[in-house]
């Protein structure tokens, strides 16, 4: 299984150098704005690079495509599609990487670095790490079967990092409908936005302390969550005793684990979401404008396709650094020397 879904990874990497010469139409660019034709001169086979990459990664670790959109996301809502997220601690960084949302959760730094290395061969100090993370999360939902789409590209990678913004914008497991909407509403998402990009829990894994409350003491109630499914909650209970490694990883989606279709919105119809902030979209019975949007890509996959990934260039424009602010980091994880840093601006101009 995993050789056949390796080789039709390869084979959606060929559709996009086809893809890409087709778009080949040299539009003209204007500061402040992302384009897809952004990388078309500089370094056109830049997604084609990325996507092989993942595809490899994809061989031994089934989950990298998740870890990789995840990354985008936590990028994106702290002060933007900055490439922040990936600067480890330094002398002037405090890592974002070490707020709590983050820490011993993110993951595919690894992967991030070689695709920037291969990038640095191929088109030295062209493609930023910013828009790294943004064509990877279009990779990693196609090359699981979601949709495809042009990823909007010119971002520029910060100089700096904010711990502080990563623990007050990113949403935790147990947020409220609410609290989702208020948090998704400050980066300019819609309750539909909202609805759409949780479904990226269609793939990948959480750790048994970001769900365990929900099996043993909802709310500090010292009984299981009562919106959860009880033949789910006892298999849940089973990977994750109460006294436990917390750090064990189950799937988000425990009907196509690794596969990014619509079942994550029919799981929660039958009351099977992993984590809170899951089954509030579905469960909460005041005002919720989220259950019709939840039974709409239930019952229509296009529509959910189609509204991912309007969300996500949503979410991909949340305030880049374009044109000459920033710069573009030759290494994903630290801030160029100062040596370095007219490189960043070569192509500056365009
Ligand atoms: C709506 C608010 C959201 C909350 C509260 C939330 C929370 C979480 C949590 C707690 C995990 C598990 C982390 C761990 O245990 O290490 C997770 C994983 C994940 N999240 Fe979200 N998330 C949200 C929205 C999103 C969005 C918007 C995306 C992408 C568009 C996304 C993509 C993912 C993916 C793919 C994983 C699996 C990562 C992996 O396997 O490494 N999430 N999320
Ligand atoms: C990407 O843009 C090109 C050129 O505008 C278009 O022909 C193509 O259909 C688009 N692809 C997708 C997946 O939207
Ligand atoms: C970091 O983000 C917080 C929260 O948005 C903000 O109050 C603070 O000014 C930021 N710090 C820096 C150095 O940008
Ligand atoms: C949690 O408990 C508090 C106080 O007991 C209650 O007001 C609140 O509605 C509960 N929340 C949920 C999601 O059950
Ligand atoms: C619990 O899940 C099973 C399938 O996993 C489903 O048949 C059943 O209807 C669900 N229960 C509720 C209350 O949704
Ligand atoms: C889902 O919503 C879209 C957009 O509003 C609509 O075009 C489509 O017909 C809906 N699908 C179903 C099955 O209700
Ligand atoms: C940054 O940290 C990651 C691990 O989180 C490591 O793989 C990478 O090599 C580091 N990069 C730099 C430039 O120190
Ligand atoms: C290099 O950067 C540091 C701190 O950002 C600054 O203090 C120093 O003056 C810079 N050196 C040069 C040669 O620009």
């Amino acid at each position: 299984m995993s050789s056949s879904s390796s080789s039709s990874s390869s084979s959606s990497c060929t559709l996009l150098i086809g893809l890409l010469f087709v778009v080949l139409l040299g539009g003209s660019l204007s500061h402040g704005q992302l384009s897809p034709t952004f990388y078309d001169s500089t370094c056109p086979k830049a997604s084609n690079i990325v996507c092989g990459i993942i595809a490899e990664a994809l061989k031994t670790d089934a989950r990298i495509g998740g870890s990789l959109i995840r990354l985008h996301f936590h990028d994106c809502f702290v002060n933007g599609c900055d490439g922040s997220i990936l600067l480890n601690n330094s002398a002037t960084i405090e890592s974002e990487k070490e707020a709590l949302p983050n820490i011993i959760s993110v993951r595919g730094f690894g992967v991030v670095d070689d695709i920037k290395t291969a990038l640095e061969t191929a088109c030295p100090a062209t493609v930023s790490c910013a828009d790294i993370l943004a064509i990877a999360a279009e990779e990693s939902v196609s090359l699981a079967g979601g949709p495809s789409w042009n990823v909007s590209l010119g971002r520029r990678d910060s100089t700096t990092a904010n711990r502080t913004a990563a623990d007050t914008f990113l949403p935790g497991p147990t947020a409220s409908l609410y609290t989702l909407k208020e948090m998704f509403s400050t980066m300019g998402l819609d309750t539909t936005d909202l609805v759409a990009l949780s479904g990226a829990h269609t793939f990948g894994r959480a750790q048994c302390s970001t769900f365990i409350d929900r099996l043993y003491d909802f709310n500090s109630s010292g009984n299981p969550d009562p919106t959860l499914n009880t033949t789910y909650l006892s298999t849940l209970q089973g990977i994750c005793p109460q006294d436990g490694d917390r750090t064990v990883v189950t799937n988000l989606d425990l009907t196509t684990p690794d596969v990014f279709d619509n079942k994550y919105f029919s799981n929660l119809q039958v009351l099977e979401g992993l984590l809170q902030s899951d089954q509030e979209l579905f469960s909460t019975a005041d005002e919720n404008d989220a259950v019709a949007i939840v039974n709409n890509f239930t019952a229509d996959q296009t529509a959910f396709f189609a509204s991912f990934v309007v969300s996500m260039i949503k979410m991909g424009n949340i305030s880049p650094l374009t044109g000459t602010a920033g710069e573009i980091r030759l290494n994903c994880g630290k801030v160029n020397d100062n040596s370095t840093e007219s490189d960043g601006l070569l192509y500056s101009s365009m």
